[in-house]
């Protein structure tokens, strides 16, 4: 595949409440820091940004808590693409917070409002696009009506357009929508994916609610990155394509359905391009169905 003439309109667009977006975004996690724990290159961090929405990713997700010892991802953001393109789509998470030293902390549903004031300063926007109430793993048998409450009382104010979940099931789901209108679900999500998680990425999109897989590439590997040993199944479909592990397992994340939306997070600006240009791989059905087998990860 060559990722020099691809752009993310070969993945399509799908609407969140009123807003379109490329299927095909970008995650701004990974810019802060380099694979060694240490501060991303600025400038590096900055080109990747531009190249992204050169090469038509208008879907970007961020918060004000990835950040190293001296990169913020959101400063990068307002510094590298303000004054922002009209069609560009932000998308920040908020709950989880972290204070200066980095030490994390989790938000009652009244300081909610600060979290969303301080990722309006720092990306320099008078609203934000799209809010992800960002659930804490302990929180699976718990309800979120109260956060999600408070969000959606600052949709009303105008201080966000639109409202998501993140690590969230299909119950947090349900309690959410009940409240106000739910545009997107952003879990971790990829090939090999249990059952139950599959079950819950297909109920979204019957009810009209985005997918925003993460760690599509990284899977197993988590916040550490992809694992140095490829799975032989991902491997073979490559190869037959052409392509790479990271495109295989990103196509093949697009191709679940119209609602899925990648975010593939990177520092790298030829990860970069492979990324995007992913959008244009298309799988067998074979091909998806032997990637989608339940059971393993790697
Ligand atoms: N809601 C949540 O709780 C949550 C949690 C995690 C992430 N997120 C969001 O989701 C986005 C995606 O997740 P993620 O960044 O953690 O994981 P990811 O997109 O699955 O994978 C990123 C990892 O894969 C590497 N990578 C990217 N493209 C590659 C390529 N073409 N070839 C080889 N390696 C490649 C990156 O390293 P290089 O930098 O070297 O390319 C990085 O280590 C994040 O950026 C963030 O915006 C949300």
């Amino acid at each position: 595949m060559n990722p020099e003439t691809i752009t993310a309109d070969a993945a399509g667009t799908w609407t969140l409440g009123d807003l379109s977006v490329r299927r095909m975004g970008f995650g701004a996690m990974r810019l802060t820091s380099r694979a060694d724990g240490g501060p991303s290159d600025r400038d590096r961090a900055i080109a990747v940004l531009r190249a992204a929405v050169e090469l038509g990713v208008n879907h970007i997700d961020t918060a004000a808590f990835y950040f190293s010892s001296l990169r913020s991802a959101n400063e990068l953001v307002n510094s590298a693409l303000a004054p922002y393109p009209e069609d560009l789509v932000i998308a920040s998470k908020v709950w989880p917070g972290r204070d200066t030293a980095g030490t994390w902390w989790w938000a009652s549903p009244e300081q909610l409002r600060g979290q969303v004031e301080e990722n309006l300063r720092q990306l320099g926007r008078d609203h934000l696009d799209l809010v992800n109430l960002r659930l804490p793993r302990s929180a699976v048998t718990e309800s979120v009506a109260d956060h999600f409450g408070a969000l959606a009382e600052l949709r009303d104010a105008g201080l966000v357009r639109h409202l998501g979940l993140s690590n969230a099931g299909s119950r947090h789901l349900a309690e959410a929508r009940a409240i106000a209108p739910v545009v997107c679900v952003q879990n971790p999500y990829g090939v090999g994916a249990p059952a139950k998680e599959t079950a819950f990425m297909r109920a979204c999109g019957e009810q009209g609610v985005a997918f925003v897989p993460f760690f599509a590439i990284a899977g197993a590997g988590r916040e550490a990155g992809a694992p140095a040993a490829e799975a032989e199944e991902v491997l073979a479909v490559a190869r037959a394509h052409g392509a790479s592990p990271a495109q295989v397992r990103l196509a093949w994340t697009l191709q679940l359905g119209p609602h899925l939306l990648a975010i593939p997070g990177t520092g790298d600006p030829a990860h970069l391009a492979e990324n995007v240009a992913a959008a244009a791989l298309r799988l067998t059905d074979e091909e998806m169905a032997r990637l989608a087998s339940p059971g393993w990860t790697g």
